[in-house]
């Protein structure tokens, strides 16, 4: 677990990532940036399989999702339909145990800011170490910009920030900046192919986005 902030095999963690499919706006994009169709893709830090199903639905040849927590991993497959096409796997971020340039797309959703500062660096190698030569890395998060941007109107956060700051001294202690964040991957040779940030439906899709062509 990183951070020491969420225990994900947990009860309260209980299928919080599993329990609802994409949004329509998330397919949208996802068509349009990785074109998954008839690639094969790994969803690393996978949850309940939400995005992995995605993917599947998007037409991908095969989906393995990896995630270090068996309680997710169990409710994946029970919430995923029994194909052969979708597989999900017990690994971490930093060693997912799948071999070496498996994966046309590596996908991660909302899991670096649970990473310490030393795994997300180990973590941006093995996304590195799984791709196929022209193949694209999609790590989606929300940065610390993002959450300290202030849009009342479509963001309650910011107004929670300024009522109780210990919640902003908790997000900056863990959320990496998208500069910070793009220097681990372009060590890593996954120079930052786009910074996607939208101002709507926060909870729906993701703030900000990091692609690389192998
Ligand atoms: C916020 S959830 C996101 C789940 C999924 N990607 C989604 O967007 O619906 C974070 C996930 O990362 C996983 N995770 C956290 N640290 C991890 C690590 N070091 N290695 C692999 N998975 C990790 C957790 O078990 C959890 O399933």
């Amino acid at each position: 677990m990183g951070r020491g902030t969420m225990n994900f095999d947990s009860l309260e963690a209980q299928r919080i990532y599993s329990d609802r499919s994409v949004d329509e706006n998330w397919r949208v994009w996802c068509r349009q940036y990785l074109a998954p169709a008839n690639k094969d893709v790994v969803d690393i830090g996978c949850g309940g399989g939400i995005y992995s199903r995605g993917f599947i639905f998007l037409g991908a040849r095969t989906v393995t999702g990896v995630d270090s927590s068996a309680q997710y991993l169990e409710e994946a497959r029970l919430a995923s339909p029994s194909e052969t096409k979708l597989s999900f796997a017990l690994g971490s971020a930093t060693a997912s145990g799948l071999p070496d340039a498996c994966a046309n797309i590596v996908f991660q959703r909302a899991v670096i800011h649970h990473l310490t500062e030393r795994d997300r660096w180990a973590g941006a190698a093995e996304l590195w170490r799984l791709l196929r030569p022209n193949g694209v890395c999609a790590v989606q998060d929300r940065t610390l910009e993002d959450v300290e941007s202030a849009d009342p109107v479509f963001w309650i956060r910011a107004t929670l920030f300024e009522e109780f700051s210990q919640l902003l001294e908790f997000e900056r202690a863990r959320r990496p900046t998208a500069h910070g964040y793009a220097g681990a991957l372009k060590e890593r040779d996954l120079l930052t192919f786009a910074y996607l940030r939208t101002p709507k439906r926060a909870s729906a899709i993701l703030r900000s986005a990091s692609l690389r062509q192998r």
